[in-house]
């Protein structure tokens, strides 16, 4: 695994300007949908192209929906050859989403058209009623997640396009140095969520067990974070049963990652973050179907967030003790492969009949979350792509959300509100306990199809005992296939923002 290409655009700059005297290769201004003459910034633009956008508005061609997009031809009227006028959608629901979105879908559309150096109006500010740094430092994420390419795997075009720079105009010259450690801070953040898709978008022969933990030590010698990594000896004086299972059936052998960020002067973790690790998910001998299957090599994209969140709070340096877990398998059918009816004695001491051997990330996840409560965490968070039942039950929008602890689901909700990633709760009631009991071990590792999200998540429930815990099952989140906002197709990198919102509040 190499170390990835630099973040596009590579600078991003504040400048104290007019924006009709920003001089680049191409300006974006917005619109609020509803607004017929258009104000501020936008206006100034408008003045200065002799009442384009004005026109434009009026013979309906722009009426400022959020997506929408126009480029004007200045002939010189202003010192940039083109301005890209974009709609914010309606002003009431301007949020700092609808900021990344849209400067990820112009920045796009701006580079492919061939414009290196870009200038922009801060989306959201002033008339939107966004904070002018938490603009900035969306500006900062949409720019870089929108213009995000994995490419490592390929010859490069002979005439790629590449976006240089992006200029945030302001004419606030007094706020010059908080918007500066905005964009720090928003590139800290895209970068960690960079960092997650690569790992994501990775192939599976590369991005074994053992390349996902020398990509973690990658980036704990980077950022300053520390890595250990435990190998199969070490797992099995531990009693990791669960998790030995699931790894038993392939040739690359398992790693146990383990993370920690001492940014806080706490003994014990304020918070561990467990992400499931399976490097490939062939279903083991309850084999998967060949459609598709090959989207199984995102299967650790929990753990992909929980590398990309610690990257980011270790140079944040965020004031808070974090453990990270990370159990790494690859879950393969062989002659070596555990069965369905084997029955697994878990770190907890719990022992677990194996009814699918595609339910495996719940059975690495249970010695995962084991290890991070004997290690003192207060709290714990598991990022997983566990369920297809969760997809079915929210799509691809929101994650799943399941809880043992009211406090600690409302806590993580409002972060993942306030990161801009949606997350939905699930219900976890005592009647669901029924149909993982087993008839010859203390659990079992699947509840049938019915309720399928709830079942995994209820499962877990037995490893994480009374520690406030919270499990976002991002199966329907982690990849997309289509090109939009700030996404582009493969891993989103989910779960990293939340978890790093999560990081700082815990730090105040
Ligand atoms: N990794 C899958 C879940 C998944 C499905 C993630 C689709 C992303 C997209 C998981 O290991 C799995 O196979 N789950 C089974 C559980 C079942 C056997 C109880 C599933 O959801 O079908
Ligand atoms: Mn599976
Ligand atoms: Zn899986």
């Amino acid at each position: 695994m190499a170390a990835r290409t630099p973040a596009e655009p590579a600078r991003i700059a504040i400048r104290v300007e007019d924006v009709t005297a920003y001089r680049g290769d191409a300006l974006v201004v917005n619109l609020f949908e509803g607004v017929s003459e258009p104000a501020g910034a936008t206006g100034a633009v408008d003045r200065a192209l002799g009442g384009a956008i004005g026109s434009l508005i009026r013979r309906k061609e722009m009426s400022g929906k959020a997506g929408e997009l126009t480029a004007i031809h200045t002939f010189g009227r202003l010192p940039v050859a083109r301005v890209l006028l974009v709609g914010l959608g309606k002003k009431e629901k301007c949020d700092l989403e609808a900021v990344r979105a849209v400067t990820g879908e112009a920045l796009r559309l701006l580079r492919r058209t061939g414009a290196a150096r870009v200038g922009t109006i801060l989306h959201g500010a002033g008339a939107g009623g966004l904070e002018a740094t938490a603009a900035t430092q969306a500006v900062t994420e949409g720019a870089l997640l929108g213009c995000y390419r994995f490419e490592r795997y390929k010859k490069l075009e002979k005439d790629r396009k590449v976006l240089g720079e992006l200029t945030i105009l302001t004419r606030e010259a007094a706020q010059r140095r908080s918007l500066e450690q905005a964009v720090r801070r928003g590139r800290i953040v895209a970068e960690g969520v960079l960092l997650a898709r690569d790992l994501v978008n990775a192939p599976p022969n590369d991005l074994t067990p053992a390349g996902l933990a020398a990509a973690a030590a990658a980036a704990a010698r980077s950022w300053g974070f520390s890595c250990r990594i435990l190998e199969r000896g070490q797992m099995l004086r531990l009693g990791m049963g669960a998790l030995l299972g699931v790894a038993q059936g392939s040739a690359n052998p398992p790693r146990l990652i383990v993370l920690r960020h001492r940014g806080g002067r706490q003994a014990k973790p304020a918070v561990a973050f467990v992400g499931k690790g399976v490097t490939f998910d062939t279903g083991g001998i309850s084999l998967k179907p060949a459609d598709n299957m090959e989207s199984m090599k995102g299967d650790m994209s929990g753990a992909a967030a929980v590398i990309g969140a610690f990257a980011a709070l270790a140079r944040l340096k965020a004031p808070v003790h974090v453990l990270g877990v990370i159990p790494a398998v690859e879950n393969m059918p062989s002659g070596t492969a555990t069965r369905p009816g084997d029955i697994l004695r878990a770190m907890s001491g719990k022992t677990i009949e194996v009814i699918n051997t595609d339910a495996e990330g719940r059975l690495i996840l249970a010695d995962a979350l084991t290890y991070a409560r004997r290690d003192g965490a207060a709290r714990l968070v598991d990022v997983a792509t566990l369920t297809g039942a969760c997809v079915v039950a929210l799509g691809t929008i929101r994650s799943g959300a399941f809880a043992n602890d009211e406090a600690w689901m409302a806590a993580v909700r409002e972060a993942s509100e306030a990161a801009g990633e949606k997350v939905w709760p699930l219900p976890m009631d005592e009647e669901y306990d029924e149909l993982i009991k087993s008839d010859v071990a203390e659990i079992k590792n699947t509840g049938g199809r019915k309720g399928g999200a709830i079942t995994a998540a209820k499962f877990l429930a037995h490893f994480v005992e009374k520690t406030p815990w919270v499990h976002l099952d991002i199966a329907g989140t982690y990849e997309t296939d289509k090109e939009k906002g700030y996404r582009v197709k493969g891993g989103t990198g989910v779960a990293v923002r939340t978890l790093v919102e999560i990081g700082l509040r815990l730090a105040r």
